[in-house]
């Protein structure tokens, strides 16, 4: 009997197909000198290739479109081709932008048509488990159009009014309840066609894909970040990150 002879059921959500986009063309202001913060190496390793194993470790994520400094994607094509990567997953490079959203957009735009949720996840988190990005991932599946990895806070945060001069003391306006706030990670996981739907109406500044989907009234959930996926943003944070890779290369027995 031919397959076409069988009758059509109903697709599972699990065929859903999902690619991970890596925004990764940031200058790395706040790290201080040097080549663009993305490939900067963790114990010899560009922090991309950290990020994009992380990554393409979920089975569940079939291609990666890493974004790459405007006039870096060569550079990190001949990366990707130098190091070792999972066969089943396929990699896109594409240049970025000035912005943050800028990049993320144009490696959308770059996503061919069979892919059903998106995950955009921050190079410089190249130490993210793969248990988050499943769960990430899974949390689409199960329905919601957008999901975000996060922690609750350590710190108490307090609400000012900033200073007109750097230095100058800052009146306090208020203080949120700790318990009820999130420092949120990445990857942030969607449905695909409101992500898209996300970046082609709103406008103004943003600092997460999720907090542009919140804007257009769609509904974002939480799950459980993890602390190995905190963002590599100033120097010190080379040291926390070269020390968790030294911990798992213990841990692994090496
Ligand atoms: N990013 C990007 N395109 C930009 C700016 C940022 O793709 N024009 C990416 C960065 O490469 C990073 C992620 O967005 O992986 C999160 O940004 P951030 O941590 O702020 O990185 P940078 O912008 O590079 O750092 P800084 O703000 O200190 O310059
Ligand atoms: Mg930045």
């Amino acid at each position: 009997m031919s397959d076409d002879s069988r009758p059509s059921r109903p697709e599972p959500r699990t065929a859903l197909r999902t690619a991970a986009v890596i925004p990764a063309a940031g200058r790395g202001v706040r790290l201080g000198p040097g080549a663009p913060k993305a490939l900067r190496t963790l114990n010899g390793t560009p922090m991309l290739i950290h990020a994009v194993r992380a990554l393409a470790a979920s089975r569940a994520v079939s291609l990666v479109v890493v974004v790459a400094p405007p006039d870096g994607a060569p550079e990190v094509k001949s990366l990707l081709d130098a190091h070792a990567l999972p066969d089943r997953t396929d990699f896109l490079v594409v240049p970025g932008g000035e912005s943050r959203q800028e990049s993320v957009r144009l490696g959308l735009d770059a996503l061919p048509p069979d892919y059903d949720i998106v995950l955009v996840h921050d190079a410089a988190r190249p130490l993210v488990p793969v248990d988050t990005v499943d769960a990430v991932v899974q949390a689409v599946r199960d329905g919601a159009p957008a999901v975000v990895p996060a922690l609750p806070l350590a710190d108490t945060v307090k609400e000012v009014e900033p200073a007109a001069a750097p230095g100058d003391p800052e009146p306090v306006l208020a203080t949120p309840e700790r318990a009820r706030l999130r420092a949120v990670q990445t990857p942030q996981g969607f449905d695909r066609t409101v992500l898209v739907r996300a970046h082609e109406t709103v406008t103004g500044a943003v600092t997460d894909d999720a907090g542009m989907v919140e804007q257009l009234g769609e509904r974002v959930v939480v799950v459980p970040g993890h602390e190995e996926a905190f963002k590599v943003t100033r120097p010190l944070d080379l040291v926390l990150a070269e020390a968790v890779l030294a911990r798992r290369r213990l841990n692994d027995g090496f």
